[in-house]
């Protein structure tokens, strides 16, 4: 799986999978008919490749570490929604939506876009990119065209990353952007959940029934936030904090969602209470700067530049994005509930 991995973190991982193993009755086979995917570059695994976007990876190093190398993962290797694929008992990873076949719907499509936002016009600096209203209409298109039974899609696997992009490329953006002069912090965080409601509603009326939704993680501790709004010496309080109104907005909404509507599982998955002794307690000590070189002002890696020997120890592939190793322990610890509330994902394919 992951070549290099050090050997303590290596029993912390296997210890987890031996707990995901132990709560998921199936611990072989596929879990779920089919798994689908939403959300920005976090999950995003190639179909930003063929957009007119400066959010595109599928160059080296990126994928470095990945069997078929460059895929347009934002990481140098497995990203999330791959880990939690292999712990659903899944032979392959979910394909991308661009340039699938119409009979993958049936077992499952990735719609994540990077740069993707909660909000339409999040990302416009970027270029080209798919807002999570559009996934959800790509995904409406993929399962009609495929006629993937009512019964089979409710019993299915939805995991949702969406709402950083609305911050780093919206609300914290210089020159500040009509969102930003228009909302108050809480007010935004606001319109986000009420748009992600609406969108929620729809993904419920094509059929979503177990989905589990991701929150922000300390994006104000990310090295291009720090470089940037943190003065280059720490963490960007005003942006963490803008990220917890959202989170906790977020958090309300799902048990909104497990109160009113019968047979829903949703879930919240935590990405913002760990922190980086967490981390270091299982070899993942470098948490200040990137693995791969990033050319000043930038915030993807450099084409072909040099990357750190040993990427086990970084939290930080580039200066946004996690590496693999970190992207397993988020997958594990949300598969086997440590992060999850009220449902792990285990329950959730269970
Ligand atoms: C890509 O986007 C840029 C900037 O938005 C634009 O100038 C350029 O014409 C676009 N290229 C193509 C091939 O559409
Ligand atoms: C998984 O792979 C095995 C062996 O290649 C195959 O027999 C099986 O049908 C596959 N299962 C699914 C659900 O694709
Ligand atoms: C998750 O696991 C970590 C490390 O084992 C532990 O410190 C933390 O308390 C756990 N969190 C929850 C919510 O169980």
């Amino acid at each position: 799986m992951v070549e290099g991995v050090s050997k303590a973190l290596w029993i912390v991982v296997a210890t987890l999978f031996a707990v995901a193993a132990a709560v998921a009755p199936v611990a072989c086979g596929q879990q779920a008919p089919c798994y689908f995917v939403f959300g920005d570059s976090q999950f995003d695994n190639g179909n930003n490749n063929v957009l007119n976007t400066t959010a595109k990876v599928n160059y080296l190093p990126y994928g470095i570490d990945f069997p078929e190398g460059p895929t347009g993962r934002f990481s140098n290797g497995r990203n999330i929604p791959d880990v939690i694929a292999e712990l659903a008992g899944f032979n392959d990873s979910i394909p991308p939506f661009a340039g699938a076949s119409p009979g993958q719907a049936n077992i499952g499509l990735n719609y994540a876009s990077g740069g993707g936002g909660i909000r339409e016009e999040t990302s416009q600096n970027l270029g080209e990119r798919i807002s999570l209203r559009r996934q959800i209409n790509n995904h409406q298109t993929a399962i009609i065209n495929a006629a993937v039974p009512r019964r089979q899609l409710r019993r299915c696997l939805y995991t949702i990353n969406i709402g950083s992009n609305d911050y780093l490329n919206n609300y914290f953006l210089h020159p500040p952007t009509p969102a930003r002069r228009r909302y108050n912090p809480e007010q935004f965080a606001e319109s986000l959940i009420r748009l992600y409601n609406i969108y929620l509603k729809q993904l419920y009326l094509l059929g979503a029934r177990k989905v589990a939704l991701f929150g922000i993680g300390k994006i104000g501790c990310t090295p291009r936030i720090i470089a940037s709004l943190g003065g280059g010496v720490g963490c960007a309080e005003e942006v963490n904090q803008a990220v917890e109104l959202f989170n906790n907005k977020l958090e309300a909404l799902v048990a909104d969602f497990n109160d009113r509507l019968s047979s829903v599982m949703f879930t919240y998955v935590d990405l913002f209470s760990g922190n980086a002794e967490d981390f270091a307690a299982l070899g993942i000590t470098v948490g200040d700067r990137s693995c791969c070189t990033v050319n000043p002002g930038e915030e993807l890696c450099a084409q072909n530049g040099p990357v750190c020997p040993d990427r086990t120890k970084y939290i930080f592939w580039d200066n946004v994005h996690t590496t693999e190793t970190v992207n397993t322990v988020i997958a594990v610890g949300a598969f086997d509930g440590n992060i999850t509330s009220p449902f792990s994902i285990a329950e959730l394919v269970d």
